[in-house]
């Protein structure tokens, strides 16, 4: 498949057309951000770990039932995809107290969350990728109540398999985002599944796996990245 004009430049991936109008190549950049772009590192091999890492996750879930956008690994880095039609917001699950939630409700970090909660927010970065409701989405149009009961109820479902997959590797899913679109009608999850937009922490030391190394100065981040990969046995050669 023959990568065409650039369409988008994300803060990690960049989007291009194919000479199939169904279809988009994705590619992952080293490039890391956080805080809505406020924080931005180049990271060796990481555009590399997220693809694969992506590819493998992509792959269990739609053997599991998931409707996905990936297709096809066409080289270290990038990804051919099904061309969707956005929605414009986030789906966020939390097994375990971190990050945003810990700031907004004034709880400590590490909390067993049961049941887990679920939070949509708009995706802009310019107005810090605000919280939002079932009815915000209803009312400015951006999903239908459908397409909203689906997404909830995908979401939950990824929780399901992923909670599982990455407990047998010894290592708990505290929390993580997804981005879901539209193909010819049908909501599908899309954008990508890696420890940029996941929380992962070792299940016994509670050590942090994910981009939290990077917003939090850690260090070792593509480092934690492999491990993970390593574990789940995904091949990074
Ligand atoms: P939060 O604690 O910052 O709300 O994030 C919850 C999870 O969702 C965390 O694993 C990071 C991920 N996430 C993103 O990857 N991008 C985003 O824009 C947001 C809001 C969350
Ligand atoms: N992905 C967002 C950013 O790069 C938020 C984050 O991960 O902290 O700014």
């Amino acid at each position: 498949m023959q990568k065409k004009a650039l369409l988008v430049t994300g803060k990690a991936k960049s989007v291009y057309a194919t000479d199939d109008d169904d279809r988009l190549v994705i590619h992952f950049r080293n490039d890391t951000s956080a805080f809505d772009g406020e924080k931005k590192e180049q990271l060796d091999r990481k555009g590399m770990v997220n693809n694969k890492f992506n590819a493998f996750i992509m792959q269990k879930l739609a053997t599991a039932g998931i409707p996905t956008h990936f297709i096809d690994l066409l080289s270290d880095d990038e990804v051919l995809v099904k061309r969707m039609d956005m929605i414009p917001v986030e789906c966020v699950v939390r097994n375990i107290s971190a990050g945003s939630i810990c700031r907004r409700l004034g709880v400590e970090e590490g909390l067993e969350l049961n049941p887990p909660t679920f939070e949509f927010f708009l995706k802009n970065d310019t107005l810090h990728d605000p919280m939002i409701n079932d009815y915000h989405i209803r009312a400015f149009g951006w999903a239908s109540d459908e397409e909203v009961a689906t997404m909830k109820a995908l979401t939950f479902k990824v929780n399901d398999i992923l909670k599982a997959l990455f407990a047998e590797a010894g290592m708990l899913l505290v929390d993580y985002k997804l981005e879901f679109g539209r193909f010819h009608g049908e909501v599908t999850l899309g954008d990508e599944f890696s420890p940029d937009g996941c929380r992962l922490w070792d299940a016994q030391s509670r050590k942090k796996l994910d981009k939290d190394r990077f917003r939090q100065g850690l260090g070792g981040v593509v480092e934690a990245y492999e491990e993970v990969a390593q574990r789940l046995g995904i091949d990074l050669v």
